[in-house]
């Protein structure tokens, strides 16, 4: 018998990243091959942005996937999230050239509180909360925090993309396959201030950080090159990251849902006071997942190096959040 089809709301529909994830998740690349899916699509009520909207679901519908068993547009948060499963927030202004991470904070934070108190009213009480749009982690806290009737835990902001980029990095300068590698974790914030770190990391069982040898190439270049990719890669294609960053989302939340059979991944999730990282801060961890829910990976030695760049990270992340109090 074929499973009941589950919901998914996807803010910024008609964005770049929109126009990335949309089509996989209707493939069933994020839920499984086996799972129909409901998409419930939101963009700004303005006309031009609404108007896209419709062309991408034209080609929504055009690719007759056997998987999409219906698609909603929305223009109202509260209609769009009404009993989604699933919500994806990516829809929120994305840098340009030159442009700091904070200033996007006082444009986009509102959105997020709004957003938050819509899925408190309307969506499942098991909705699984992915934040795409930045500052990825603040947001994620607004909207977490503007629905205190929903589970803390089941908010959640992208770090994927960045613990990505880092196991690519590694494979590189490894020449091992990207695919051999355990054990990666970004800590943090999703800002040039996150901690990569390898150093629990393995390829075919054997310690990357012993293969690799060399701190001077972490800390001068893996480390820097991993925290200030979104920006070159706006430097180089005028446009902020959206295939990699649409990917990112589909590894979350698939991951999320279908577990990482013991596998490592990186999650930005609201921190209990493990490795000291106040409550409620939304910080990247490394994780496994299984039935449906993250666990964190508890236990690991926290050296001198790591703890100073875990604290700076998570000095932004305390900064970013008194900056918001006054939205929540
Ligand atoms: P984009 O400008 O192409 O698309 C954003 C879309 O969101 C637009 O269509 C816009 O109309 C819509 N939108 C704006 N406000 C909205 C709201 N309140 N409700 C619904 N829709 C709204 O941008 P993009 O390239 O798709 O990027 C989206 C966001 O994702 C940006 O904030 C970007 O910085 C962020 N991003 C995050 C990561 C990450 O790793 N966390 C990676 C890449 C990009
Ligand atoms: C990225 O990491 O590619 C995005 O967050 C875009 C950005 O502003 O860096």
């Amino acid at each position: 018998m074929s499973k009941k089809p589950v919901r998914v709301a996807v803010t910024g529909a008609a964005g770049q990243i929109g126009y990335a994830l949309l089509f996989r998740i209707a493939s069933g690349e994020m839920l499984g091959k086996d799972q129909p899916v409901i998409l419930q699509l939101l963009e700004i009520p303005d006309e031009k942005a609404q108007k896209a909207l419709k062309g991408v679901i034209m080609e929504l519908d055009d690719c007759a996937f056997p998987l999409l068993v219906g698609i909603e547009a929305h223009s109202d948060p509260m209609t769009a999230f009404k009993d989604t499963d699933y919500a994806l927030l990516v829809g929120s202004r994305p840098r340009g050239p030159g442009m700091e991470r904070a200033e996007l904070l006082a444009v986009n934070g509102a959105i997020f509180t709004a957003q938050g108190k819509a899925l408190n009213a309307v969506a499942s009480r098991n909705v699984k909360v992915l934040v795409v749009g930045n500052p990825a982690n603040t947001n994620a806290y607004i909207a977490m925090k503007s629905a205190p009737d929903l589970p803390r835990k089941n908010f959640t902001a992208m770090l994927r993309l960045d613990h990505n980029r880092a196991a690519s990095q590694l494979a590189a300068k490894t020449g091992k396959p990207v695919a051999d590698i355990e054990k990666l974790t970004v800590w943090g914030n999703h800002s040039p201030t996150m901690y990569a770190d390898y150093r629990f990391a393995t390829i075919g069982g054997e310690s990357v950080a012993k293969m690799i040898n060399d701190q001077v190439w972490n800390a001068d270049t893996f480390l820097p090159t991993v925290g200030k990719r979104g920006a070159a890669i706006i430097e180089a294609r005028g446009l902020s990251s959206a295939a990699s960053a649409a990917n990112a989302a589909i590894d979350h939340m698939r991951d999320w849902a279908l577990g990482t059979n013991g596998k490592w991944v990186t999650m930005g999730i609201p921190s209990d006071g493990q490795y000291g990282i106040p409550k409620d801060v939304m910080f990247g961890f490394p994780v496994t997942c299984e039935n449906g829910e993250y666990k964190l990976v508890e236990g690991l030695e926290i050296d001198a190096f790591s703890q100073e760049r875990i604290d700076k990270t998570l000095a932004e992340l305390q900064s970013e959040q008194d900056g918001v109090k006054h939205l929540l």
